[in-house]
């Protein structure tokens, strides 16, 4: 049992935190946000994820698991301190590294004993040791701590399962000791199979970004090919399918879609290439992802207006689905934004329908329409735009959609509807890369 102190209490600190402390750790989650921490301290959980609710209540009243803002407190009482902050795009693609800074100033000023300091966050290569080297200009003793990266490879809507289960962690260092002590909070993990990598810091740091961006890759190139697809009158699921039983392409991220969002990719590909291009290096494969990305979002919008014959002006358009995919409430970059902002620029009207993230959406958006239920939100419209995957958008009633719609048109972005029925109850759609019915 480790005493660990997560700094940063988002996605990945507070899944983290609720992981470590069901192996078995005590843990405290720490965060500058004092309202989300006496949201936390008194029950609330800010994000929503599937099981987290469950494992932070278990581990909170077994006193495994606590939230302070008391930052530097918190640093004080830790053998092992991750630094869980955000690392959003900054100037020239490179990620902003403004968070991290901050938190390792607090740290060399609160190393009151020896501490492994840990870094989950996603940080450029390199990062490791520049943080090493400004922990060590603020410090006497060298030995008081040890550097390891660990990355995080959750995703948002099975993060508690990742987390518990993952196909493997990294932990990248140069120091045994250190090792040792991050193969103990993991240690439930490999008691039947050892999903743990031993590598340098700059090797683990790498190992993120290259993960992502393939994955990442690997949608844009489907997306393409389902493009394609369309042109040439072929169906890009069964092309998928049988791309994905040849286990070197395998399965997984081969779902055609309307272009990725989410806290992690967009960023993470900028960032990657802009440490390639800072040491001249080509990466002409991550810029491509990143163009079809774009294109992809851009041609979701054009579907819509070609399904308008060219003209949005005072059409309503429910919107179902805000999140960048299901089972979160995130929307960072999801591609709902992208045609939002498409209907609203074309003079179109937009009602917005998410099951959990309604509330997210209207940081951004306060001026259109929130509902509570997809039909109260299709009600009057002249369209409807799937945008996200839920599974309660895959078994829509049409009929009810059809008598309580004023017109007939459906984008669906995700190929969730089923369009032997669409065709049946004669509306107008689109999708990506199918042969329509
Ligand atoms: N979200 C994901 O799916 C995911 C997956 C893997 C890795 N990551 C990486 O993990 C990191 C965190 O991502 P996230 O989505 O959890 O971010 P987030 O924005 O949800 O959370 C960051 C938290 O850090 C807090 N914070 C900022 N500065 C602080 C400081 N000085 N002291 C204490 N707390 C501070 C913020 O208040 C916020 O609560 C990023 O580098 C991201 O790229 C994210």
């Amino acid at each position: 049992m480790k005493n660990i102190t997560i700094i940063g209490t988002g996605y990945v600190g507070l899944v983290t935190g609720a992981g470590m402390s069901e192996f078995g750790n005590k843990v405290i989650c720490a965060d500058i946000d004092s309202r989300k921490i006496g949201k936390l301290n008194s029950g609330l959980i800010p994000i929503y994820e599937p099981g987290l609710e469950e494992i932070i209540k278990k581990n909170f009243e077994n006193s495994r698991l606590f939230f302070s803002s008391d930052i530097e407190s918190s640093i004080k009482k830790a053998e092992v301190v991750v630094i869980a902050v955000g690392t959003p795009q900054g100037e020239n693609g490179m990620a902003d590294l403004r968070f991290v800074d901050s938190v390792v100033n607090t740290i060399s000023r609160n190393l009151n004993s020896y501490k492994v300091i840990c870094t989950k966050s996603t940080v450029p290569i390199g990062t490791g040791k520049d943080i090493i080297k400004i922990i060590n200009n603020n410090i006497h003793d060298k030995k008081m701590f040890d550097y390891v990266s660990n990355p995080e490879f959750l995703r948002e809507g099975s993060a508690v399962k990742d987390f518990l289960w993952p196909d493997r962690v990294i932990i990248g260092t140069d120091s045994d000791k250190a090792y040792k002590i991050m193969c103990d909070i993991y240690r439930p993990l490999y008691i039947n199979k050892n999903p743990i990598a031993y590598t340098s810091v700059e090797t683990a740091e790498m190992i993120k970004y290259a993960s992502n961006s393939f994955l990442a890759l690997k949608i844009s190139y489907i997306n393409e090919i389902a493009n394609l697809c369309e042109l040439l009158g072929a169906d890009v699921h069964d092309v998928a399918n049988a791309m994905g039983k040849d286990g070197r392409i395998s399965d997984k991220f081969l779902h055609p879609g309307p272009g990725f969002g989410g806290s992690c990719f967009p960023k993470d590909l900028e960032a990657l290439l802009a440490v390639s291009k800072n040491n001249e290096l080509k990466m002409e494969t991550v810029k491509a992802a990143i163009i079809a990305n774009k294109n992809q979002k851009k041609r979701m919008t054009r579907k819509l207006l070609d399904l308008f014959n060219n003209n949005l002006n005072k059409c309503t358009i429910s919107i179902l689905g805000l999140a960048f995919k299901a089972n979160t409430n995130d929307i960072r970059e999801s591609a709902s934004i992208d045609m939002i902002n498409f209907i609203i620029e074309h003079g179109g009207i937009v009602n917005a329908y998410d099951p959990i993230a309604n509330s997210e959406m209207y940081k951004i958006f306060d001026a259109i329409e929130y509902y509570d239920n997809v039909y109260d939100s299709i009600k009057d419209t002249d369209g409807i735009v799937i945008m996200t995957e839920w599974n309660e958008f895959r078994s829509l009633d049409f009929k009810r959609i059809k008598k309580y719609m004023r017109g007939n048109i459906i984008l669906d972005t995700r190929n969730i509807l089923n369009m032997d029925e669409l065709s049946e109850f004669g509306f107008t759609y689109d999708n990506v890369g199918r042969i329509k019915k």
